[in-house]
């Protein structure tokens, strides 16, 4: 009998350019993965037990294979785990630790980020597509959020170097190169996200109400949306299809090699979302203008689900720091690889 191995995995964060609350409605998406992100690192067990800690978390995650009841895990990352070892019908036990250079619930996905390198730890081996929508699936058990496959396809697929480029209608992908000289920048605005799950699901509701009545957002026209009885619904679906438009110039812009563009289109973006979505704080469109003012920023905006959390900025290469105001944190990040085995 061999001796059981090991595993270490790391899982990036994702950081969206482009693209939000687009993706369940199969929108047009420009994300990408970040070399920021989650490491797991286990040993097999052979009572069918599971049992993680955390850095992040004092109290460990300790289950019994096969997993039954999600909801019902404490502590609430653990049912993350557990989610996804119920969607593979996990059996073999492992025991080990979990650390993170993402900032928690900041809308980076540190999330889809567990979820990932769970799946690879517990000896996941199929398709990328594959382990995005288990990973999907898995994380809408644990946390109740109706989220799209933005973020998961993103940690699943990612190739170092490049955005990538989602049509979240068919779920298909495509590398995106962003322009030369630029760089990417995160900043926290120093406010965790909050109201993000029963805001997320009535935003989602209110896109689904507006298709009832003018079809699919992502063939609408911005006429279509005007002829929208209700003022609600019809700001939330112009930013839908107004955010679909500058996510597909914003992919023109890169081929292009246009960061003034992407710049304009992220700054454009940041408005949609405060304005018409409606997922903005204080907080993030404070940093943004700031961020903005800085030379050689081209665009900000925030990223991800919104309601706090983290902003993303495009800079001329030569930015080497952004001036992030109080306590707040900011990070350069550079495109990296999907979810992966460390060493087998
Ligand atoms: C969260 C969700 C994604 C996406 C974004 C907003 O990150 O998990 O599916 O909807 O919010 O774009």
């Amino acid at each position: 009998m061999s001796t059981p191995k090991s595993r270490r995995v790391f899982a990036p964060g994702r950081v969206n350019l482009i693209g939000d609350h687009v993706d369940y409605v199969g929108g047009l998406v420009l994300p990408m993965a970040v070399d920021l992100g989650t490491t797991i690192e286990v040993v097999p067990r052979a009572d069918g037990q599971v049992l993680l800690t955390s850095e992040n978390d004092p109290r460990p995650v300790r289950l019994t294979l096969p997993v039954r009841d999600v909801t019902e895990v404490e502590p609430q990352w653990g049912r993350f785990v557990a989610a996804v070892l119920a969607e593979m019908g996990a059996v073999d036990g492992f025991e080990g630790s979990v650390s993170s250079s993402l900032p928690i619930g900041a809308g980076m996905s540190s999330s889809s980020a567990l979820s990932a390198a769970v799946a690879m730890a517990a000896g996941y081996e199929g398709a990328a597509i594959e382990l995005a929508r288990l990973c999907r699936r898995a994380e809408t058990t644990a946390s109740g959020v109706p989220c799209g496959i933005m973020d998961q396809l993103t940690i699943a697929a990612a190739t170092k170097g490049t955005a990538l480029a989602i049509d979240c209608r068919d779920e298909s992908f495509r590398p995106i190169a962003l322009p030369d000289k630029c760089s990417v920048f995160i900043a926290h605005c120093g406010v965790s996200r909050s109201l993000v799950e029963s805001a997320y699901a009535e935003r989602r509701a209110a896109c689904e109400d507006a298709e009832s009545q003018i079809g699919a957002l992502r063939d609408a026209s911005l006429s279509n949306v005007a002829s929208l009885e209700d003022p609600l619904l019809r700001i939330r679906a112009r930013h839908v299809v107004s955010e679909i438009a500058r996510v597909e110039a914003a992919i023109d812009a890169c081929v292009r090699g246009d960061p003034a563009e992407i710049g304009r289109l992220m700054i454009e973006s940041h408005e949609s979302l405060r304005d018409d979505f409606e997922v903005s704080i204080d907080e993030l469109d404070r940093l943004v203008d700031r961020l903005c003012g800085i030379e050689g920023v081209y665009g900000a905006r925030l990223t991800g689900a919104g309601f706090g959390g983290c902003v993303v900025a495009l800079t001329h290469e030569e930015v080497d720091a952004v001036d992030v105001a109080g306590e707040a944190q900011s990070w350069r990040v550079v495109a990296s690889d999907g979810v992966r085995n460390l060493h087998d």
